[in-house]
């Protein structure tokens, strides 16, 4: 059982957004997140941009924190930290940054996997959440994965079936590239396809095997589409041409979930990810859990794209397990559960 006054400071530093929480007894006190702006620029994550901006962000993001939370550093329990997966400099600070502090309260250090934090951040308590039941299966999409994975517990975990080429996020934001959009695309695309028309273009999908997933096929397919038309064909049809490729990612990621409906007999299922903010991708799985008769859980938005208090909760269970985690730990890019 975890003590009643248990606060635990949750740093997240995997890619672009700095972040910090604090949780208390499995109730999220404060959630920080500081947006990179500097990648705009670059249509892209600079990696090295990237952990320079974290390293001026985590003092004041965790300050915030733990000023939003109103408590001071010398009554935290624990650290916790995204080890990865992700970039490594930018992981590199969290890591780092969580180490020191711990090693300076003499407090214990957890360390959390941003993929298993995504789904968990179903677990945060609040107003209208319900949280999934075991076994559930979790739509995984992010920036830099596309996984779907039976949740037996909350530390058993299994991925049955991934991307083999991009994230499903990854396409949004490179199409969104070739529409001329801003990055990250895939928040824009989504408010330009909600006005457009789902069936104007077609576009290619892929044919992988078993529950994997392709999306650099799409990628290609959309490029070549493109370089054929006249000069201002996307400008005239921008919300059409989002809308098409939104409503041809969402038919990729809810064929192969179908299926694994269908293998598993699970029929409990999540999104999780910042992808799972996607007004289509919202719709879709509501439709195809009043067609299957599925219970669907679809995440709060603040607790879709990178935050901390998912790392947070993800803490909260593995401090009841007294899952500690050695001060000679290090930050591993291509992190497992
Ligand atoms: O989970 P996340 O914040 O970071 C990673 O772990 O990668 O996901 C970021 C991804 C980006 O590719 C972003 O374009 C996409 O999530 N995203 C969206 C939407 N909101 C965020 N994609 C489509 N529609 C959205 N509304
Ligand atoms: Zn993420």
């Amino acid at each position: 059982m975890i003590e009643k006054n248990c606060y635990i400071l949750g740093i997240e530093s995997s890619c672009d957004d700095t972040a910090a929480a604090v949780i208390n007894n499995g109730v999220i006190l404060s959630n920080v997140v500081a947006t990179q702006k500097i990648h705009e620029a670059y249509g892209g994550v600079v990696p090295e941009l990237a952990s320079r901006a974290h390293q001026q962000n985590i003092v004041p993001v965790v300050h915030q924190a733990l000023q939003q939370a109103n408590i001071d550093k010398k009554q935290l329990s624990a650290i916790a930290f995204t080890r990865g997966p992700g970039l490594m400099g930018s992981l590199l600070v969290g890591t780092s940054f969580s180490k020191s502090l711990a090693f300076g309260l003499d407090i214990p250090l957890l360390d959390v996997n941003h993929m298993q934090a995504h789904i968990l951040a179903h677990f945060i308590k609040a107003e209208g959440q319900k949280a999934p039941n075991f076994p559930f299966l979790a739509l995984t999409i992010s920036g830099g994965h596309t996984q779907i994975v039976r949740v037996s517990s909350y530390f058993d975990l299994e991925v049955i079936g991934q991307t083999i080429d991009d994230a499903a996020g990854e396409a949004f934001d490179k199409i969104s590239k070739l529409l001329g959009l801003p990055y990250p695309g895939g928040p824009v695309l989504d408010k330009l396809a909600q006005l457009g028309n789902p069936k104007a273009f077609e576009f290619a999908k892929p044919m992988v095997p078993e529950l994997n997933y392709s999306f650099s096929g799409l990628k290609t397919s959309v490029l070549y589409f493109l370089q054929k038309q006249e000069p201002g064909f996307i400008e005239a049809n921008l919300n059409d041409l989002c809308a098409s490729v939104q409503y041809t990612i969402v038919e990729i990621l809810l064929y192969k979930l179908k299926k694994a409906i269908q293998q598993t007999g699970i029929k409990h299922v999540c999104i999780a990810g910042g992808v799972s903010a996607n007004s289509g991708v919202r719709n879709g799985i509501e439709s195809l859990g009043q067609k299957l008769g599925l219970k669907t859980y679809l995440p709060a938005f603040q607790y879709c794209t990178d935050n901390a208090a998912m790392i947070a909760i993800t803490a909260h269970y593995k401090y009841i397990n007294q899952a500690f985690e050695p001060l000679s730990t290090s930050a591993h890019a291509r992190s497992n559960w």
